[in-house]
């Protein structure tokens, strides 16, 4: 039950991850001769973004450790390490974009690297995903 409740949790904070990253993908996406400029309404976004993305991928650690702990002692092998790897470089990925952001906002915005960034955090995203089901399949 407690497993349950875990593993519950940690897949509805992938859902929360999921939306932040796709959220972020999308308002790059979004530039073209239909776009109005509202820059508040997109700084206001990128805030709920960025914090759910901290949330999510705070959740996903905690759950994650506890479940692996819980049920396997600890889970060897190829997959369960390249899904720790995208894992880890998406943690410190959102904790460094949360760490700049107040300051990138008082300056205008975000710098131009910054887009290609939720890109690779969609990509290392959508990575843990796959290896995650390949590790428990
Ligand atoms: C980006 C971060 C993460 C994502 C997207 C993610 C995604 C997933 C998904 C989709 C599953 C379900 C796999 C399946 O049952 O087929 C899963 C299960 C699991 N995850 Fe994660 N996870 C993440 C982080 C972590 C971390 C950091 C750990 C541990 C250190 C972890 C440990 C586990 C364990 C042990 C299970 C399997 C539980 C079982 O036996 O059913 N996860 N994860």
């Amino acid at each position: 039950m407690i497993f349950a409740t875990l593993k519950i949790i940690h897949l509805l904070a992938l859902v929360l991850g999921a939306g932040a990253s796709l959220g972020n993908v999308y308002l790059l996406l979004a530039k073209g001769p239909a776009d109005l400029p509202a820059p508040g309404l997109v700084a206001a976004l990128r805030q709920w973004y960025r914090l759910s993305a901290f949330a999510a991928i705070v959740t996903l650690w905690v759950t994650g450790l506890l479940l692996a702990v819980m049920r396997y002692g600890w889970v060897s092998g190829f997959t369960f390490n390249a899904k720790l790897t995208f894992a880890t470089l998406l943690l410190l990925l959102i904790v460094w974009l949360n760490f700049m952001a107040p300051g990138w906002a008082r300056r205008g915005g975000p710098p131009g690297y910054v887009p290609a960034l939720h890109v690779a955090g969609a990509v290392f995203l959508v990575s843990a995903v796959v290896f995650a089901v390949i590790a428990f399949a």
